[in-house]
């Protein structure tokens, strides 16, 4: 999948987002070092930090499939395209960092964009063990 179809997979994941309380669905795409594909949504609980970002929803699909390794990571929402809060939170970096994503395809800026980058870009210095 070239960035632009990556775009519109994770368009279409957001679609199932479960956001009653934010009204903000995010959906993500997860490519696995052997081309195998999984999504993911967020999905909010009403004791807000039990909640799950999109990024973590699909990595956890694909961590709990025997994925190790990740080429790329793709994100998106349906409900505010034009804000730069389509970047993944730290805690997804974070979670990004430990399946050795290769690249992270997000949407932003005032026309949505397609901007990739990679995941030294979006968190030097991270820590692992
Ligand atoms: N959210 C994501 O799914 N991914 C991110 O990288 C940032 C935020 C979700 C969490 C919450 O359900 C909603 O967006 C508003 O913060």
């Amino acid at each position: 999948m070239n960035n632009d179809e990556l775009v519109d997979a994770a368009r279409k994941a957001a679609e199932d987002a479960y956001a009653p309380y934010s009204s903000f669905r995010v959906g993500a795409v997860v490519v696995a070092d052997d081309g195998s594909v999984f999504t993911g949504a967020n999905v909010e609980n009403a004791a807000y930090p039990a909640s799950s970002c999109a990024e973590a929803t699909a990595i956890n699909a694909a961590a709990s499939h025997g994925v190790r390794r990740i080429q790329t990571v793709a994100v998106a929402c349906v409900d505010a395209d034009d804000v730069e809060g389509a970047y993944p939170c730290g805690h997804c970096r974070q979670i990004m960092s430990e399946f050795d994503v290769g690249k992270v395809v997000v949407t932003a800026g005032p026309v949505s964009e397609v901007r990739e980058h990679t995941l030294d870009e979006l968190l030097p210095h991270r820590f692992t063990l």
